[in-house]
């Protein structure tokens, strides 16, 4: 039980002092350009089991590991032609890799959760960077909130999901892109595992082929299969064009709303913007429906988060 979790500012001490504190096996809230991530050592089993406390994350979903460079990713995974020309093109950035295991990795068991591949991302935000630059070495980070909820873009929403349960968080305002980043699989042919942060549409002129769709494709098609997540305390109903009884109505468009993800309906504003609307409507206590949102670029992964955020509960 850590009973104060330190603020720190994203300056060369504050930064200086959230490498110490990860050295010691504990753990640091800080900003990327996504989401904040809750980093720990990836490569000492108590930390990563920290990690995982401290969210109640059941422990079989394995965390991506981030890295300040190619060079850094190359020691813990097997490398490929393909994982090289999405690297070049997106990292660093919102892009996070799936590759098979290097021998002798040295990463917590715990990050794969017994898998033989390991996800790596090298961030693009300049605190990320800087941490783990001073850090030299691996962190595995998922989402800085409890298992289940809201992802959090401001040290607000992590002092208020995680406050008392880690050692500090390393504040630098608003995640500009907002979104989780997207997921490649490379281990077997390109698969997308997640959307996110880059566009699928990006990504496949990139390789030049089509990905194969693990999740998201039926993802909008099926969402009674959908595992809860991202679910805030509300029920939230998507596709809505007006409010139904006590809703709040968070907009795309020109729509009158309570919220307006992006008056002027450009998805990656409203990427940047819909985690904090998700937070902010929470407070109200009100059901939230949700105007639709088109699936192209950076909407597919809106939909998929809503999708998420919508779908039933376990009691
Ligand atoms: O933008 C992001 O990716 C943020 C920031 C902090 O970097 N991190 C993040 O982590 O979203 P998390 O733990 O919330 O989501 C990681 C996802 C999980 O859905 C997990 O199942 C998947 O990555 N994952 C991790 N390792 C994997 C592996 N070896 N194979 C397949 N999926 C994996
Ligand atoms: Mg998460």
């Amino acid at each position: 039980m850590i009973p104060t979790t330190l603020d720190l500012t994203a300056d060369p001490q504050g930064i200086a002092r959230a490498a110490d504190l990860l050295r010691q096996g504990l753990l640091v809230a800080f900003a990327t350009e996504t989401v904040y991530g809750l980093g720990g050592d990836a490569r000492s089993g108590s930390a990563v089991a920290a990690i995982y406390e401290a969210k109640g994350r059941p422990s079989f979903n394995p965390l991506i590991a981030h890295v300040a460079s190619v060079q850094a990713a190359q020691r813990f995974v097997q490398w490929s032609d393909q994982a090289q020309m999405l690297a070049d093109a997106f990292w660093p950035g919102p892009l996070t890799l799936v590759l098979p295991l290097r021998e002798g990795n040295g990463i917590s068991t715990l990050v794969t959760a017994g898998l033989d591949t390991l996800a790596v991302r090298v961030p693009a935000h300049h605190t990320a960077r800087a941490l783990l630059a001073e850090f030299d070495g691996p962190v595995a980070a998922p989402s800085a909130n409890p298992s289940g909820q809201i992802s959090p873009t401001n040290a607000e929403h992590v002092r208020a999901g995680l406050g008392g349960r880690i050692a500090a968080i390393l504040d630098d305002g608003p995640c500009g892109v907002g979104l989780e980043s997207t997921i490649v699989g490379l281990a077997e042919e390109p698969t997308l595992l997640r959307p996110g942060g880059v566009a699928l549409e990006q990504i496949e002129a990139v390789l030049n082929a089509r990905l194969h769709l693990h999740q998201s494709g039926d993802l909008l098609t099926a969402p009674g299969q959908l595992q809860s997540h991202y679910a805030p305390d509300a029920p939230v109903r998507l596709n809505a064009r007006t409010r139904q009884g006590d809703e709040v109505l968070l907009g795309f468009g020109p729509v009158e709303c309570d919220l307006n993800l992006s008056a002027k309906g450009d998805v990656t504003e409203a990427a940047s913007n819909l985690f904090a609307a998700l937070h902010k409507l929470n407070e109200s206590g009100r059901p939230i429906a949700v105007s639709p949102i088109p699936n192209t670029n950076l909407g597919a992964a809106i939909n998929d988060r809503l999708c998420r955020a919508a779908a039933p509960r376990d009691s």
